[in-house]
């Protein structure tokens, strides 16, 4: 084989592209920058997302995958080519890669992906479903007769799945993630405080003191915002209670999905599930508390994965191993055994 196979994790918040034989070799931002009037992509991934929220009038810093799987299709395709220019030197051959997508994909937004993949130079476009890829990062054996549950919390999406058997046997896909979690907290903000403060702000408070669940010690950090009543920055200090009750609805939206899809789930599964735990992956489960949290209303023990944020690009790039025995395009892996 002349070029390398390619794993490419597609997520709201970040790309991850795995290369085979080599693992991980890219992890930037899912951002882009491009100029206003021209449309001309400036800046792509770690370089653009330096500039949101802080862009002169002519350039726009953009996410183009924020509000769904791809909200800009064109601005995602310049993305991937960017990537995947970057991570390969030989260009003679087109490589085969396999696209990581959430459970709940339409087939439109299949087909916009595919499509993105084979215009940014693929040879070949495979799917593969968000919750099986972060399985098999987890280091699960998703291919024995046993129930598993993974909760992988992303940027923009949180995918909630029952694997057995290598299929997803009960799943759902919901848009309340990471970027939500810091919409709460920009909304928490302005409401109590009066003060309106960034999302990258907002995101820096959720990681250093937010929580979903009582930490065993208060803790608290100092910010800074623009006052709603003067107009003027105002520095306060947050607490870590505060952020409980500022993610209480989120927290509980992500709850029921879970509620949900173990009520669907046969009992034969939801023993096995009981007894393996629930397995969380993806940035957003590391938020404080969020294993107990789950933990506490389910009864079954839950931890997060070792890796939390890699794990679908490595379960991706593990299934690059799988690819010959893949067909083109709209298939997913879960759906190859039906297929053959
Ligand atoms: N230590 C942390 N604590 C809380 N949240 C975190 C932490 N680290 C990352 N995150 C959040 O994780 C989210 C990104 O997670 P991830 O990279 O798994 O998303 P993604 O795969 O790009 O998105 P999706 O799967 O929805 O398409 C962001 O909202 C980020 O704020
Ligand atoms: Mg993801």
């Amino acid at each position: 084989m002349f070029s390398k196979d390619i794993g490419i994790d597609l997520g709201t918040a970040s790309i991850l592209v795995y290369v085979a034989g080599k693992g991980i070799v890219l992890q930037e931002p899912s951002v882009v920058a491009l100029h206003k009037d021209t449309g001309k992509l400036l800046k792509v991934g770690t370089e653009a997302s330096e500039m949101l929220g802080k862009t002169p009038g002519n350039i726009v810093a953009i996410r183009p995958l924020r509000e769904g799987v791809i909200s800009d299709y064109d601005m995602t395709e310049k993305m991937l080519k960017e990537f995947i220019r970057k991570v390969t030197s030989f260009r003679l051959f087109k490589p085969r890669i396999i696209i990581c997508v959430p459970s709940g994909i339409t087939e439109v937004e299949e087909r916009a992906v595919i499509d993105a993949g084979i215009q940014a130079g693929a040879r070949r476009v495979y799917l593969i479903e968000e919750p099986v890829a972060a399985a098999i990062g987890a280091g699960i054996d998703i291919a024995k007769p046993d129930g598993h549950m993974i909760v992988d919390i992303g940027g923009g999406t949180s995918d909630i799945a029952v694997i057995s058997l290598s299929g997803i046997v009960e799943s759902t896909s919901i848009k309340i993630a990471g970027d939500q979690f810091d919409e709460a907290i920009v909304k928490y903000i302005r409401r109590k405080h009066n003060v309106l403060i960034g999302d990258r702000t907002a995101e820096e408070l959720k990681m250093k003191i937010g929580c979903v669940f009582p930490r065993p010690e208060e803790t608290s950090m100092e910010i800074r915002g623009r006052c709603l009543m003067t107009g003027l920055p105002r520095v306060f200090t947050v607490t870590s209670s505060e952020m409980i009750e500022a993610f209480e609805e989120p927290a509980t939206r992500i709850l029921e999905a879970i509620h949900g899809v173990l009520e669907r789930t046969p009992p034969e599964l939801v023993a096995d599930i009981a007894t393996n735990g629930i397995v969380m992956t993806g940035g957003g489960s590391l938020l404080w508390g969020f294993d107990k949290l789950i933990e506490s209303h389910t009864g079954i023990e839950t931890h997060v994965a070792d890796d939390a944020i890699s794990c679908v690009a490595l379960g991706t790039g593990k299934s690059l191993e799988w690819v010959n025995e893949m067909q083109d395009g709209t298939i997913n892996l879960s759906r190859r055994k039906q297929m053959n």
